[in-house]
Protein backbone atom coordinates (compact mmCIF):
# COMPACT_ATOMS: atom_id res chain seq x y z
CA UNK A 1 0.00 0.00 0.00
CA UNK A 2 1.22 3.54 -1.08
CA UNK A 3 1.72 6.16 0.76
CA UNK A 4 -1.34 7.92 2.21
CA UNK A 5 -3.42 5.82 -0.08
CA UNK A 6 -6.97 5.64 0.60
CA UNK A 7 -7.48 2.02 2.80
CA UNK A 8 -10.78 -0.12 2.07
CA UNK A 9 -11.67 0.38 6.09
CA UNK A 10 -14.25 -1.60 6.23
CA UNK A 11 -12.32 -4.91 4.62
CA UNK A 12 -9.28 -4.44 6.54
CA UNK A 13 -11.84 -4.27 9.70
CA UNK A 14 -13.28 -7.56 8.29
CA UNK A 15 -10.53 -9.79 8.06
CA UNK A 16 -9.21 -7.98 11.60
CA UNK A 17 -12.05 -9.67 13.08
CA UNK A 18 -11.65 -13.14 11.29
CA UNK A 19 -7.84 -13.60 11.41
CA UNK A 20 -6.10 -11.03 14.03
CA UNK A 21 -6.05 -11.41 17.90
CA UNK A 22 -5.00 -8.80 19.50
CA UNK A 23 -3.70 -8.54 22.79
CA UNK A 24 -5.46 -7.36 25.88
CA UNK A 25 -8.68 -7.78 24.20
CA UNK A 26 -11.94 -9.14 24.77
CA UNK A 27 -12.64 -10.64 21.45
CA UNK A 28 -16.68 -10.96 21.77
CA UNK A 29 -16.40 -6.69 22.27
CA UNK A 30 -14.33 -6.14 19.31
CA UNK A 31 -16.49 -8.51 17.26
CA UNK A 32 -18.84 -6.38 17.85
CA UNK A 33 -17.32 -2.91 17.20
CA UNK A 34 -13.77 -3.57 15.20
CA UNK A 35 -10.80 -2.08 15.58
CA UNK A 36 -9.61 1.88 15.07
CA UNK A 37 -7.39 1.10 12.10
CA UNK A 38 -4.19 3.70 12.34
CA UNK A 39 -2.77 4.43 9.01
CA UNK A 40 -0.14 7.09 9.57
CA UNK A 41 1.73 9.42 11.91
CA UNK A 42 3.83 12.46 12.12
CA UNK A 43 5.41 14.21 15.02
CA UNK A 44 2.23 13.69 18.15
CA UNK A 45 -0.69 12.92 15.33
CA UNK A 46 -1.67 9.94 14.06
CA UNK A 47 -4.23 9.51 11.52
CA UNK A 48 -7.04 6.26 11.48
CA UNK A 49 -8.17 5.04 7.85
CA UNK A 50 -11.50 7.37 8.41
CA UNK A 51 -8.75 10.31 8.16
CA UNK A 52 -9.58 12.03 11.99
CA UNK A 53 -6.46 13.48 13.02
CA UNK A 54 -6.06 12.43 16.69
CA UNK A 55 -3.32 13.74 19.31
CA UNK A 56 -1.56 10.89 20.62
CA UNK A 57 -1.45 11.36 24.11
CA UNK A 58 -0.20 8.38 25.07
CA UNK A 59 3.15 8.25 22.64
CA UNK A 60 1.95 4.82 21.68
CA UNK A 61 2.48 2.49 24.26
CA UNK A 62 4.10 4.96 26.33
CA UNK A 63 7.18 4.22 24.08
CA UNK A 64 7.57 6.75 20.87
CA UNK A 65 9.49 9.22 22.49
CA UNK A 66 11.26 11.44 19.96
CA UNK A 67 7.53 11.29 18.22
CA UNK A 68 6.50 9.80 14.25
CA UNK A 69 8.32 10.49 11.32
CA UNK A 70 11.95 10.36 11.76
CA UNK A 71 13.30 10.22 8.34
CA UNK A 72 16.78 9.76 10.34
CA UNK A 73 15.93 6.83 11.97
CA UNK A 74 14.28 5.04 8.64
CA UNK A 75 17.76 6.02 6.95
CA UNK A 76 19.87 4.61 9.57
CA UNK A 77 17.61 1.30 9.22
CA UNK A 78 17.21 1.36 5.53
CA UNK A 79 21.55 1.35 5.17
CA UNK A 80 21.79 -1.56 8.07
CA UNK A 81 19.15 -3.45 6.23
CA UNK A 82 21.63 -3.09 3.28
CA UNK A 83 24.64 -3.52 4.96
CA UNK A 84 24.18 -6.43 7.28
CA UNK A 85 20.24 -7.00 7.87
CA UNK A 86 21.25 -9.69 10.68
CA UNK A 87 23.82 -11.52 12.14
CA UNK A 88 23.28 -13.39 15.89
CA UNK A 89 25.53 -11.87 18.68
CA UNK A 90 25.50 -15.90 20.12
CA UNK A 91 28.78 -18.13 20.45
CA UNK A 92 31.35 -15.46 20.45
CA UNK A 93 30.01 -13.46 17.63
CA UNK A 94 28.74 -9.76 17.50
CA UNK A 95 27.94 -6.74 15.32
CA UNK A 96 29.38 -3.22 15.15
CA UNK A 97 25.71 -1.46 16.18
CA UNK A 98 25.37 -3.98 18.96
CA UNK A 99 28.37 -3.17 20.49
CA UNK A 100 28.58 0.28 20.14
CA UNK A 101 25.12 0.96 21.90
CA UNK A 102 26.12 -1.72 24.84
CA UNK A 103 28.80 0.84 25.16
CA UNK A 104 26.55 3.70 24.98
CA UNK A 105 23.93 2.55 27.61
CA UNK A 106 26.81 1.58 29.57
CA UNK A 107 27.53 5.14 29.34
CA UNK A 108 24.21 6.67 30.03
CA UNK A 109 23.38 4.51 33.13
CA UNK A 110 23.46 5.23 36.43
CA UNK A 111 26.04 4.03 38.81
CA UNK A 112 28.15 1.80 37.24
CA UNK A 113 25.42 -0.41 35.66
CA UNK A 114 27.93 -1.29 32.61
CA UNK A 115 26.91 -4.43 31.02
CA UNK A 116 23.91 -4.93 28.28
CA UNK A 117 21.94 -7.94 27.90
CA UNK A 118 19.86 -7.67 24.74
CA UNK A 119 16.37 -8.83 23.93
CA UNK A 120 13.66 -8.05 21.84
CA UNK A 121 10.63 -6.94 24.43
CA UNK A 122 10.45 -5.53 28.09
CA UNK A 123 8.84 -8.83 29.14
CA UNK A 124 12.11 -11.12 27.82
CA UNK A 125 14.20 -8.22 29.82
CA UNK A 126 11.91 -8.94 33.13
CA UNK A 127 11.96 -13.03 32.28
CA UNK A 128 16.32 -12.47 31.77
CA UNK A 129 16.07 -10.41 34.90
CA UNK A 130 14.49 -13.72 36.92
CA UNK A 131 16.84 -15.44 35.31
CA UNK A 132 19.82 -13.64 36.36
CA UNK A 133 18.55 -13.21 39.65
CA UNK A 134 18.12 -17.23 40.42
CA UNK A 135 21.41 -17.47 38.46
CA UNK A 136 23.29 -15.05 40.96
CA UNK A 137 22.38 -16.74 43.57
CA UNK A 138 23.03 -19.99 42.46
CA UNK A 139 26.59 -19.20 41.53
CA UNK A 140 27.10 -17.21 45.01
CA UNK A 141 26.40 -20.42 46.89
CA UNK A 142 23.29 -19.61 48.15
CA UNK A 143 20.20 -21.43 45.92
CA UNK A 144 17.99 -21.32 49.20
CA UNK A 145 17.66 -17.65 48.39
CA UNK A 146 15.05 -17.49 45.06
CA UNK A 147 11.82 -15.70 46.11
CA UNK A 148 11.07 -12.41 44.64
CA UNK A 149 9.04 -9.66 45.77
CA UNK A 150 7.16 -7.20 43.50
CA UNK A 151 3.97 -5.02 44.10
CA UNK A 152 0.67 -5.32 43.59
CA UNK A 153 -0.49 -3.22 40.17
CA UNK A 154 2.90 -3.63 38.86
CA UNK A 155 3.68 -4.39 35.45
CA UNK A 156 6.36 -6.26 34.19
CA UNK A 157 5.77 -7.93 31.14
CA UNK A 158 3.49 -11.16 29.71
CA UNK A 159 6.40 -14.12 30.12
CA UNK A 160 5.81 -16.71 32.80
CA UNK A 161 8.66 -14.70 34.67
CA UNK A 162 7.94 -11.23 33.61
CA UNK A 163 3.92 -11.85 33.81
CA UNK A 164 4.65 -13.51 37.53
CA UNK A 165 6.48 -10.51 38.56
CA UNK A 166 3.35 -8.19 37.05
CA UNK A 167 0.83 -8.36 40.45
CA UNK A 168 -2.29 -7.81 38.11
CA UNK A 169 -5.03 -10.55 39.52
CA UNK A 170 -6.81 -10.40 35.77
CA UNK A 171 -3.51 -11.56 34.17
CA UNK A 172 -2.35 -14.27 36.53
CA UNK A 173 -6.31 -15.58 37.09
CA UNK A 174 -6.34 -17.38 33.45
CA UNK A 175 -3.26 -18.28 32.90
CA UNK A 176 -2.14 -19.99 36.75
CA UNK A 177 0.07 -17.64 37.82
CA UNK A 178 2.12 -16.54 39.46
CA UNK A 179 4.29 -19.17 39.48
CA UNK A 180 5.91 -20.20 42.78
CA UNK A 181 8.49 -18.39 44.69
CA UNK A 182 6.82 -14.90 43.30
CA UNK A 183 5.68 -12.80 45.96
CA UNK A 184 3.96 -9.35 46.05
CA UNK A 185 3.35 -6.39 48.61
CA UNK A 186 0.96 -3.79 48.25
CA UNK A 187 2.34 -0.43 46.89
CA UNK A 188 2.62 3.09 47.43
CA UNK A 189 -0.92 4.52 45.91
CA UNK A 190 -1.88 7.14 48.31
CA UNK A 191 -4.67 8.47 46.30
CA UNK A 192 -6.41 4.88 46.97
CA UNK A 193 -4.71 2.81 49.95
CA UNK A 194 -3.40 6.20 51.55
CA UNK A 195 -6.97 6.54 53.55
CA UNK A 196 -5.93 9.85 56.45
CA UNK A 197 -2.06 9.45 56.33
CA UNK A 198 -0.49 11.85 54.61
CA UNK A 199 1.68 11.23 51.59
CA UNK A 200 4.99 11.15 53.24
CA UNK A 201 4.06 9.30 55.88
CA UNK A 202 2.20 7.18 53.61
CA UNK A 203 5.24 6.10 51.45
CA UNK A 204 7.44 5.34 54.71
CA UNK A 205 4.52 2.46 55.65
CA UNK A 206 4.36 1.20 52.06
CA UNK A 207 7.73 0.92 52.05
CA UNK A 208 7.60 -0.93 55.39
CA UNK A 209 5.83 -4.03 53.51
CA UNK A 210 8.69 -4.79 51.91
CA UNK A 211 10.42 -5.21 55.52
CA UNK A 212 7.46 -7.24 56.93
CA UNK A 213 7.28 -9.64 54.02
CA UNK A 214 10.72 -9.85 54.45
CA UNK A 215 10.66 -11.24 57.70
CA UNK A 216 7.61 -13.45 56.83
CA UNK A 217 9.29 -15.30 54.48
CA UNK A 218 12.97 -15.28 56.24
CA UNK A 219 15.66 -12.94 54.61
CA UNK A 220 18.02 -15.43 53.33
CA UNK A 221 14.67 -16.90 51.21
CA UNK A 222 14.51 -13.41 49.33
CA UNK A 223 16.63 -12.67 46.22
CA UNK A 224 15.36 -9.75 44.88
CA UNK A 225 12.93 -6.55 44.93
CA UNK A 226 11.57 -5.78 40.97
CA UNK A 227 9.80 -2.06 40.73
CA UNK A 228 9.06 0.67 37.93
CA UNK A 229 10.50 3.97 39.25
CA UNK A 230 6.61 5.09 38.95
CA UNK A 231 4.23 2.08 38.40
CA UNK A 232 2.60 3.18 34.75
CA UNK A 233 0.49 0.52 33.55
CA UNK A 234 -1.12 0.09 37.70
CA UNK A 235 -2.20 3.90 36.81
CA UNK A 236 0.76 5.95 36.82
CA UNK A 237 1.38 5.68 40.68
CA UNK A 238 4.06 8.40 41.39
CA UNK A 239 5.18 7.17 44.91
CA UNK A 240 5.99 9.53 47.81
CA UNK A 241 9.53 10.97 47.68
CA UNK A 242 10.20 9.00 51.39
CA UNK A 243 8.87 5.44 49.26
CA UNK A 244 11.98 4.84 47.24
CA UNK A 245 15.07 5.77 50.19
CA UNK A 246 13.53 3.53 52.03
CA UNK A 247 13.38 0.08 49.86
CA UNK A 248 16.62 0.94 49.28
CA UNK A 249 17.73 1.09 53.00
CA UNK A 250 15.80 -2.08 53.66
CA UNK A 251 17.18 -4.17 50.47
CA UNK A 252 20.76 -2.82 51.44
CA UNK A 253 19.93 -4.24 54.80
CA UNK A 254 18.97 -7.83 54.07
CA UNK A 255 21.17 -8.42 51.20
CA UNK A 256 18.34 -8.21 48.42
CA UNK A 257 19.06 -7.39 45.00
CA UNK A 258 16.93 -4.13 44.01
CA UNK A 259 15.77 -3.84 40.54
CA UNK A 260 14.35 -0.95 38.81
CA UNK A 261 12.39 -1.55 35.72
CA UNK A 262 12.79 1.42 33.49
CA UNK A 263 10.98 0.42 30.58
CA UNK A 264 8.71 3.03 30.89
CA UNK A 265 10.55 5.35 33.23
CA UNK A 266 14.22 5.35 31.30
CA UNK A 267 15.00 7.62 27.94
CA UNK A 268 14.13 10.76 29.28
CA UNK A 269 9.86 10.42 30.75
CA UNK A 270 10.34 11.45 34.17
CA UNK A 271 12.63 14.23 33.26
CA UNK A 272 15.76 12.84 33.86
CA UNK A 273 17.71 9.89 31.90
CA UNK A 274 15.94 7.33 34.40
CA UNK A 275 13.34 7.20 36.69
CA UNK A 276 16.02 5.62 39.26
CA UNK A 277 17.36 8.77 38.98
CA UNK A 278 14.81 11.02 39.51
CA UNK A 279 14.23 8.95 42.86
CA UNK A 280 17.49 8.05 43.79
CA UNK A 281 17.32 4.52 43.07
CA UNK A 282 20.62 2.87 43.14
CA UNK A 283 19.70 -0.38 41.02
CA UNK A 284 21.83 -3.45 41.04
CA UNK A 285 19.95 -4.57 37.40
CA UNK A 286 17.49 -2.34 34.85
CA UNK A 287 15.07 -3.48 32.56
CA UNK A 288 14.25 -1.08 29.59
CA UNK A 289 12.45 -1.29 26.25
CA UNK A 290 10.30 1.35 24.62
CA UNK A 291 12.57 4.41 24.88
CA UNK A 292 15.63 3.16 23.71
CA UNK A 293 14.26 2.85 19.81
CA UNK A 294 11.11 4.91 20.50
CA UNK A 295 9.45 2.40 19.27
CA UNK A 296 10.95 2.20 15.97
CA UNK A 297 12.61 -0.75 16.26
CA UNK A 298 11.26 -3.85 18.91
CA UNK A 299 14.33 -4.13 20.94
CA UNK A 300 14.61 -3.91 25.05
CA UNK A 301 17.77 -4.38 27.30
CA UNK A 302 18.95 -5.73 30.82
CA UNK A 303 21.60 -3.02 32.94
CA UNK A 304 23.54 -5.31 34.96
CA UNK A 305 25.66 -3.81 38.09
CA UNK A 306 29.09 -4.45 39.03
CA UNK A 307 27.42 -6.76 41.53
CA UNK A 308 25.81 -9.62 39.59
CA UNK A 309 28.44 -8.38 36.41
CA UNK A 310 31.00 -9.43 38.04
CA UNK A 311 29.79 -12.65 39.02
CA UNK A 312 28.78 -13.79 36.21
CA UNK A 313 31.41 -12.36 34.11
CA UNK A 314 34.20 -14.57 36.02
CA UNK A 315 32.08 -17.38 36.15
CA UNK A 316 33.72 -20.45 34.38
CA UNK A 317 30.37 -21.32 33.24
CA UNK A 318 28.00 -20.79 29.99
CA UNK A 319 25.45 -18.30 30.88
CA UNK A 320 22.81 -20.50 28.56
CA UNK A 321 20.19 -17.84 27.96
CA UNK A 322 19.33 -15.44 24.65
CA UNK A 323 16.86 -14.82 21.86
CA UNK A 324 17.68 -15.00 18.28
CA UNK A 325 17.27 -11.33 17.81
CA UNK A 326 19.61 -9.96 21.28
CA UNK A 327 21.27 -7.36 19.77
CA UNK A 328 19.82 -7.29 15.95
CA UNK A 329 21.94 -4.89 14.22
CA UNK A 330 19.12 -3.27 12.32
CA UNK A 331 17.24 -2.53 16.07
CA UNK A 332 20.53 -1.36 17.54
CA UNK A 333 21.52 0.78 14.63
CA UNK A 334 17.96 2.76 15.15
CA UNK A 335 18.42 2.71 18.79
CA UNK A 336 22.01 4.57 18.57
CA UNK A 337 20.30 6.74 16.35
CA UNK A 338 17.09 7.65 18.69
CA UNK A 339 19.69 8.52 21.47
CA UNK A 340 21.75 10.70 19.40
CA UNK A 341 18.32 12.96 18.48
CA UNK A 342 17.52 12.41 22.07
CA UNK A 343 20.67 13.92 22.97
CA UNK A 344 21.13 17.01 20.35
CA UNK A 345 17.40 17.88 20.83
CA UNK A 346 17.68 17.75 25.15
CA UNK A 347 15.31 14.88 25.18
CA UNK A 348 16.26 13.65 28.20
CA UNK A 349 15.52 16.61 30.45
CA UNK A 350 12.93 18.09 28.66
CA UNK A 351 9.71 16.87 30.79
CA UNK A 352 11.71 18.71 33.80
CA UNK A 353 12.23 22.09 31.64
CA UNK A 354 9.87 24.51 30.88
CA UNK A 355 7.50 22.23 28.62
CA UNK A 356 7.58 19.97 31.04
CA UNK A 357 6.19 22.67 34.19
CA UNK A 358 3.39 23.59 31.22
CA UNK A 359 2.10 19.80 30.94
CA UNK A 360 2.01 19.45 35.01
CA UNK A 361 0.46 23.07 34.99
CA UNK A 362 -2.49 23.05 32.55
CA UNK A 363 -2.90 19.56 33.62
CA UNK A 364 -3.18 20.91 37.49
CA UNK A 365 -6.44 22.67 36.36
CA UNK A 366 -8.50 19.73 36.47
CA UNK A 367 -8.33 19.82 39.72
CA UNK A 368 -11.12 22.18 39.91
CA UNK A 369 -13.20 19.62 37.74
CA UNK A 370 -16.40 18.08 39.23
CA UNK A 371 -15.37 14.53 38.24
CA UNK A 372 -11.45 15.15 39.13
CA UNK A 373 -10.39 13.78 42.81
CA UNK A 374 -6.72 13.92 42.27
CA UNK A 375 -4.02 14.39 39.67
CA UNK A 376 -0.51 13.30 39.70
CA UNK A 377 2.05 14.27 36.87
CA UNK A 378 5.88 13.10 37.09
CA UNK A 379 7.50 14.66 34.20
CA UNK A 380 5.31 13.74 30.88
CA UNK A 381 3.40 10.89 32.94
CA UNK A 382 -0.19 12.20 34.04
CA UNK A 383 -3.21 10.24 35.49
CA UNK A 384 -6.35 11.98 36.45
CA UNK A 385 -8.83 9.99 38.86
CA UNK A 386 -12.57 10.23 37.85
CA UNK A 387 -14.35 9.75 41.40
CA UNK A 388 -17.79 9.80 41.95
CA UNK A 389 -17.07 11.70 45.10
CA UNK A 390 -13.87 13.84 45.57
CA UNK A 391 -14.45 14.51 49.45
CA UNK A 392 -14.04 11.00 49.96
CA UNK A 393 -12.05 9.89 47.13
CA UNK A 394 -14.57 7.09 46.12
CA UNK A 395 -14.37 5.73 42.91
CA UNK A 396 -17.68 4.45 40.86
CA UNK A 397 -18.54 0.65 41.23
CA UNK A 398 -15.92 -0.61 38.30
CA UNK A 399 -18.96 -2.10 36.80
CA UNK A 400 -19.73 0.99 35.40
CA UNK A 401 -16.78 1.44 33.11
CA UNK A 402 -16.44 5.32 33.90
CA UNK A 403 -12.94 5.52 32.78
CA UNK A 404 -13.59 3.51 29.45
CA UNK A 405 -16.68 5.66 28.40
CA UNK A 406 -14.04 8.71 28.81
CA UNK A 407 -11.35 7.46 26.50
CA UNK A 408 -14.00 6.47 24.15
CA UNK A 409 -15.55 10.23 24.00
CA UNK A 410 -11.63 11.37 24.11
CA UNK A 411 -11.31 9.50 21.13
CA UNK A 412 -13.71 11.03 19.06
CA UNK A 413 -12.86 14.38 20.37
CA UNK A 414 -9.81 13.67 18.72
CA UNK A 415 -7.29 12.28 21.85
CA UNK A 416 -5.86 8.98 23.05
CA UNK A 417 -6.05 9.09 26.55
CA UNK A 418 -5.78 5.61 28.12
CA UNK A 419 -8.06 4.64 30.66
CA UNK A 420 -6.80 2.64 33.60
CA UNK A 421 -9.71 2.00 35.54
CA UNK A 422 -10.93 5.26 36.13
CA UNK A 423 -7.61 6.83 35.97
CA UNK A 424 -7.27 8.33 32.52
CA UNK A 425 -3.66 8.54 32.04
CA UNK A 426 -1.23 10.82 29.50
CA UNK A 427 2.42 9.94 28.36
CA UNK A 428 2.85 11.73 25.23
CA UNK A 429 5.60 11.91 23.04
CA UNK A 430 8.91 13.96 24.98
CA UNK A 431 8.63 16.15 21.48
CA UNK A 432 5.31 17.47 22.57
CA UNK A 433 4.90 21.59 22.52
CA UNK A 434 3.30 23.83 24.78
CA UNK A 435 0.78 24.45 21.90
CA UNK A 436 0.04 20.37 21.55
CA UNK A 437 -0.18 20.56 25.18
CA UNK A 438 -2.73 23.00 25.22
CA UNK A 439 -4.82 21.07 22.34
CA UNK A 440 -4.86 18.19 24.45
CA UNK A 441 -5.55 19.94 27.48
CA UNK A 442 -8.98 21.54 25.44
CA UNK A 443 -9.61 17.88 24.33
CA UNK A 444 -9.26 16.40 27.75
CA UNK A 445 -11.43 18.89 29.04
CA UNK A 446 -14.49 18.99 26.38
CA UNK A 447 -13.68 14.65 26.98
CA UNK A 448 -14.59 15.27 31.04
CA UNK A 449 -17.58 18.05 30.46
CA UNK A 450 -18.89 15.57 28.26
CA UNK A 451 -18.67 12.56 30.81
CA UNK A 452 -19.73 14.98 33.49
CA UNK A 453 -22.83 15.69 31.35
CA UNK A 454 -23.39 12.10 30.79
CA UNK A 455 -23.05 11.24 34.28
CA UNK A 456 -25.62 13.94 35.51
CA UNK A 457 -22.74 15.84 37.62
C1 LIG B 1 7.23 -1.22 33.19
C2 LIG B 1 7.05 -2.23 32.10
N1 LIG B 1 7.80 -3.33 32.09
C3 LIG B 1 7.70 -4.25 31.14
C4 LIG B 1 6.79 -4.11 30.11
C5 LIG B 1 6.67 -5.18 29.08
O1 LIG B 1 7.18 -4.77 27.88
P1 LIG B 1 6.74 -5.47 26.51
O2 LIG B 1 5.32 -5.14 26.27
O3 LIG B 1 7.69 -4.88 25.51
O4 LIG B 1 6.98 -6.93 26.68
C6 LIG B 1 5.99 -2.96 30.06
C7 LIG B 1 5.01 -2.76 28.97
O5 LIG B 1 4.20 -1.88 29.00
C8 LIG B 1 6.10 -2.01 31.09
O6 LIG B 1 5.32 -0.93 31.12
Amino acid sequence: MGQHEPVDAQKLRELDIRHHLHPFTTFAELAKTGSRIITRAEGCHLWDAEGNRILDGMAGLWCVNVGYGRERLARVAFEQMRELPYYNTFFQTATPPAIELAAELARLLPGGIDRIFYASSGSEANDTIVKTIWYYWNLMGRPEKKTIISRTLAYHGVGLGSGSLTGMSFMHEPFDLPLPRFVHIGNPYWFAEGGDLDPEEFGRVAAGWLEQKILEIGPDKVAAFVGEPVQGAGGVIVPPPTYWPEIQRICRKYDILLVADEVICGFGRTGRTWGSETFGIEPDMVAMAKGLSSGYQPIAAVGIGRRVGDVIFAAEKEYAHGVTYAGHPVACRVALENLRIMREEGLFERASGPVGRHFAARLAEFRDHPLIGEVRTCGFLAAMEIVEDKETRRPYPPERRVGFACREISIDNGLVMRAIRDAMVLAPPLTITEAEIDEMVDKARRSFDELARRLGR
